[in-house]
């Protein structure tokens, strides 16, 4: 018989059994279950709601569970439903009736909002960690590359000289941002929902701040019904690994283009690369490219919670047990994306020259000429039109500015001197955007020691 099935005069049909079991996938919450149960029969126990040598025995038969789960002793019975009702069922069988009164003042409403909670606050703390040590990849190589010159694109057109490191730190604070998420997204999850019943709380003195404790939650929660009905935290989570998955995309899709033959900027090593069946002379960029068909997914874990959820009358209703694959999906595939894509980014190599020359030809110190002419006091519209002039030149002579003579200049723009030619020198170029936030080797300098204090910071704390 049911754990419930004492107002039912028959058995549920095999095909409804099936149907509505999730214990295939919510046995991955066994641990959160059993600490949590073991918490609440220890507080029914100390409020004298259950006899404390009950408490004990129910203690005593949820750890000795727990370690045969561990041990791979356990199988689970699809009939008991859910990962809940596995537990108690072994418990009950194993230690008889005292078994029975662990449910008391529970129901499976909090008891899942409970488990759910419990497991992601540690699955957020392992994220973060994961993107830290990310993050500490990107503080070094920038380190090694403050004076590695590339272009800066806009439009895929070559734009402005920037840096490696200059680039390679913008996705740092990308995935500082991501940390911050998830950061707030752990403080409405560190709630504790236990003492909320079904929906409408319970009559039985609990003392919930002693399971909040035990449980290592913050606070516990303040309405018994929003408490049972609650994922918002699960989508917040949901919706923080699609923006950690739209990075790490961005930052995919460069390293695809970059390894191309037509770009040559990096070269992955063959550890993170993959050959071809047919064509022998391919090394293919595939980490990059599943880590970016992978950010599809979490985006349709987000958009599966939040359709889950949408319209869902209060309190508890059993489309929340759909929460569970999404939410584990969303936390699996971005810890698996960071775990695959830190060493592919560490352990790439960078052609630093055929950076450097990508440099040259593209007009992308333009601006420069423009900014050269403004400082002689030629307003800066009047300055971007005579440079423009100067490209369409350059490109029908097949030169680049650099090429272009003093006369050639001077016809232009008498204002023009000499040391025009300093002024659009790439590594000058790039020197002189030595503004917060700059490209200059000393700017970058100074964003990568303000991201490792930022970073030992979050570690320490
Ligand atoms: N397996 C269920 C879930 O994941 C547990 C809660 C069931 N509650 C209920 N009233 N049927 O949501």
């Amino acid at each position: 018989m049911k754990l419930w099935g004492g107002r039912f005069t028959k058995g549920t049909d095999k095909v409804v059994e099936d149907f509505h079991s999730s214990i295939s996938f919510d046995r991955r919450l066994y641990r959160q279950d059993i600490r949590g149960s073991i918490a609440h029969a220890r507080m029914l126990g100390k409020q004298g709601i259950i006899s404390t040598a009950e408490a004990g025995a129910i203690v005593a038969g949820l750890e000795a569970i727990l370690a045969d789960i561990e041990a791979g002793k356990i199988e689970f019975d699809i009939g008991a439903e859910d990962i809940h009702m596995n537990v108690e069922k072994l418990l009950i069988e194993r230690i008889g009736d005292t078994g029975r009164k662990l449910h008391t003042a529970r129901s499976r409403n909090d008891q899942v909002a409970l488990d759910i909670r419990m497991y992601l606050k540690e699955e957020i703390n392992e994220t973060i960690a994961l993107l830290a040590k990310l993050q500490e990849t990107l503080l070094d190589l920038a380190e090694l590359h403050t004076q590695t010159v590339m272009p800066g694109y806009t439009h895929l057109q070559r734009a402005q000289p920037v840096t490696l490191g200059h680039h390679l730190m913008a996705y740092f604070q990308m995935f500082r941002r991501d940390i911050e998420r998830l950061q707030d997204c752990y403080k409405r999850t560190d709630v504790m929902p236990l003492g909320s019943g079904a929906l409408a709380g319970t009559t039985f003195p609990l003392d919930r701040e002693s399971v909040a404790g035990e449980l290592g939650f913050a606070e516990v929660s303040q309405n018994s019904l929003d408490a049972v009905s609650d994922r918002d935290f699960a989508i917040e989570f949901a919706a923080a690994a699609s923006l950690i998955m739209m990075h790490l995309s961005r930052f995919c899709e460069e390293i695809v283009l970059w390894s191309s033959a037509e770009f040559r900027f990096i070269e992955l090593d063959d550890a993170y690369a993959t050959g071809s069946s047919i064509m022998p002379q391919k090394k293919n960029p595939d980490v990059a490219e599943l880590i970016r068909g992978k950010t599809g997914r979490v985006y349709g874990d987000l958009m599966a919670l939040l359709t889950v959820m949408k319209s869902l009358p209060l309190a508890y209703n059993k489309d929340m047990q759909e929460d569970k694959e999404a939410l584990f999906d969303a936390v699996d595939t971005v810890k698996g994306c960071l775990l695959a894509f830190t060493p592919m980014v560490k352990t790439m190599r960078v052609n630093k020259e055929t950076m450097a020359r990508a440099t040259l030809g593209g007009f992308v110190n333009a601006t420069e000429v423009a900014d050269y002419l403004a400082q002689k006091g030629v307003p800066f519209r009047k300055a971007h039109e005579v440079v423009g002039k100067l490209v369409l030149e350059c490109i029908e002579k097949g030169k680049t500015l650099e090429e272009l003579n003093i006369d050639e200049y001077q016809r232009v723009s008498p204002v023009i001197g000499d040391d025009i030619y300093d002024a659009i020198n790439i590594d000058k170029c790039i020197a002189a955007r030595n503004i917060t936030g700059g490209p200059a080797p000393g700017a970058v300098a100074d964003s990568i020691k303000q991201g490792r204090k930022w970073l030992s910071e979050i570690k320490g704390g």
